[in-house]
């Protein structure tokens, strides 16, 4: 006979399971990301402009000196729903790089100044070199980080999670890591070259710490003050949202068809509904 699980095993082993990858996570030594309010969490979420481009601000000044992003190219800098460059600001800022191409007509590999349809070139002209320069840690790519980034977030809260439709573990993780450094605690050893950081697995990392206060210069706004404060935390927070558009540009637009798609569900199967009830209206103990 074979052994079919009913509904409340399958249930006990979910939860046992769950049980077991928080366990996990913990032990990797990683402290849990607090969770932050961001303007594309939630079934109407949207990026907000000027984040976007406070991100990216802080993405070009400081981690493309060190971290790749191979799959967007500069012209999806003007694309709708992004940071809302135009055309003309992106041809210019393509302008300030140089990308190999070829090979021409003598078979010569060269190098041009970068157009729009270009991919964002890496700082580094391979992985290895990327390591060599960075205590053996290649940066990794930044093209879909944000979302290749998650943690357990165990019982239960992926319960929860269903209803409220939290997705953003992978930008509270990268926000977290940035303000994460701090001293070691006593007895433990950083190895040289290497760093503390609280949200980091294993708490030893590779990346010295990319901010300081004040380091970028935000827009000011009408009244003279920066758009949003200069600091690590909200430098954070803002490149964290600047890759998640990155990962997920389109992020908007799935919302809004889910969004359409469930309301037709929910009327299909109300017409589904009536349709039974008229077609086996005439079967007795049917109605
Ligand atoms: C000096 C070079 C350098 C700069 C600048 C830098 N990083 Fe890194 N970053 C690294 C290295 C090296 C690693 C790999 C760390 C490791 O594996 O130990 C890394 C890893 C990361 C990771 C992945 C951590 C993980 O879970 O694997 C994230 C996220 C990250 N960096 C974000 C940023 C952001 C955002 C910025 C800009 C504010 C930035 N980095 C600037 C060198 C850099």
């Amino acid at each position: 006979m074979t052994y079919i699980p009913s509904f409340a095993s399958r249930i006990a082993v979910a939860v046992i399971a769950s049980f077991m990858g928080a366990s996990v996570a913990l032990a990797s030594g990683a402290a849990v990301p607090p969770r932050n309010d961001w303007s594309f969490a939630g079934p109407f979420g949207k990026f907000d402009e000027t984040q976007l481009q406070r991100g990216f601000k802080v993405f070009h000044e400081v981690c493309s000196n060190c971290h790749s992003m191979n799959k967007l190219a500069f012209r999806t800098l003007a694309q709708e729903g992004g940071p809302g460059f135009s055309e003309e600001q992106v041809r210019a800022l393509a302008a300030t790089y140089k990308v190999k191409d070829g090979p021409n007509d003598n078979g010569d590999y060269f190098e041009r100044a970068a157009r729009p349809a270009d991919f964002w070139p890496s700082p580094f002209a391979n992985k290895q070199a990327a390591a060599a320069a960075n205590g053996g840690a290649a940066p990794p790519d930044f093209s879909v980080i944000a979302k290749a980034r998650t943690y357990e977030r165990g019982f239960p809260w992926f319960v929860f999670d269903i209803f409220t439709q939290f997705q953003e573990q992978g930008v509270d993780y990268i926000s977290a890591l940035l303000h994460g450094y701090e001293e070691a605690p006593a007895g433990f050893t950083v190895p040289d070259g290497k760093y503390y950081n609280h949200y980091f697995p294993g708490n030893v990392i590779a990346m010295p710490p990319p901010l300081l206060d004040g380091q970028v210069s935000y827009e000011k706004g009408a009244d003279g003050k920066p758009q949003a404060p200069e600091t690590v935390v909200q430098y954070g927070k803002d490149v964290a949202a600047f890759l998640m558009w990155v990962a997920e540009p389109h992020l908007e637009k799935r919302k809004e068809i889910a969004f359409k798609v469930l309301v037709f569900l929910l009327v299909f199967a109300g017409l589904l509904y009536f349709t039974k009830k008229k077609i086996w209206s005439d079967v007795a103990g049917h109605a």
